[in-house]
């Protein structure tokens, strides 16, 4: 038996070595050795790590706006996905949540729609009241630039006066995480994907009637407030909201700052 079991593994190896040595075979493993060892690769592998270790996460943001508002609060988040990742964690008097359930089949949300269906049924009194006004909206649905605009402008006709729009991902750490196509996995962004919505939340910090700015932390959590002065407009206009002038000057043009900072700006 032990003989037998010697022969095929023998047998095995005399293959694997066949295969290694047939030059296609060669190829691709130099191909793929090459692509590892790419510098741009390699950096973004290390900023994945990075942003992994970065402590303070979307829901502590969130918690301070709320608790900075010092009375009962109405929270609504956009795109839930699994509620115990943020939005069980959220300390609010009252409570929304909207998703269409694209990623979790079980989606136990308030409102399984999407953005656009919960704020055009919104104004037209369909739900909740056309009336009611959020302390804090959390924009995390679909990551792609326009739908980000959109969410944006739909929030700002549904925020009080003194509150806050909170967004998640605006701060991609490559171009990798900034890709378009979600299911693009082949990256070294793997399955991360932040998407384009650092240029949706670009778009109003340019906006001079509002406040904004981009807690350094968890991706990048995006602030919007009409009330509170919070980081200063970029000094050097992004026209064109390319990446890599981004990326050069992402401390002005996402208006980059500490959780500490943030914490000392809002009180
Ligand atoms: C990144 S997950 C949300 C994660 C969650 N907010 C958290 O902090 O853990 C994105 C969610 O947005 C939802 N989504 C996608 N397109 C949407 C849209 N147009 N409107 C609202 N939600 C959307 C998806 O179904 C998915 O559950």
């Amino acid at each position: 038996m032990m003989h037998y079991k010697i022969k095929i593994f023998k047998k095995k190896l005399k293959g694997a070595f066949a295969a290694f040595s047939d030059s296609s075979f060669e190829r691709k493993y130099q191909r793929g050795n090459s692509v590892e060892n790419d510098n741009y690769y390699k950096a973004a592998i290390l900023k994945n790590k990075a942003e992994a270790l970065k402590e303070v996460k979307r829901f502590d943001v969130i918690n301070h706006c709320l608790k900075s508002l010092n009375r009962e609060t109405t929270y609504l988040e956009i795109g839930v996905r699994f509620p115990e990742a943020n939005f069980d964690k959220i300390k609010a008097s009252f409570k929304y949540s909207v998703d269409p359930g694209f990623e979790n089949a079980l989606n136990p949300v308030d409102f399984k729609l999407t953005s656009d269906q919960f704020f055009n049924q919104l104004k037209k009194g369909e739900l909740l009241s056309s009336d009611i006004k959020f302390d804090v909206i959390f924009i995390d649905g679909l990551h792609l630039a326009h739908q980000v605009d959109k969410d944006i402008e739909n929030s700002l006709a549904f925020l009080k006066e003194d509150g806050f729009i909170v967004l998640h991902d605006c701060n991609p750490p490559t171009a990798f995480h900034a890709r378009e196509n979600q299911p693009f996995s082949l990256s070294p962004a793997g399955k991360f994907w932040n998407g384009t919505t650092w240029k949706g939340f670009y778009k109003y910090r340019l906006n001079e009637k509002l406040y904004s700015c981009c807690v350094d932390s968890d991706w990048g959590i995006g602030v919007i407030s009409t009330s509170k002065k919070l980081y200063p407009k970029p000094e050097m206009v992004n026209e064109f909201f390319e990446y890599n002038s981004m990326d050069e000057n992402r401390t002005q043009q996402l208006g980059l700052v500490s959780f500490e900072e943030f914490k000392a700006m809002i009180g």
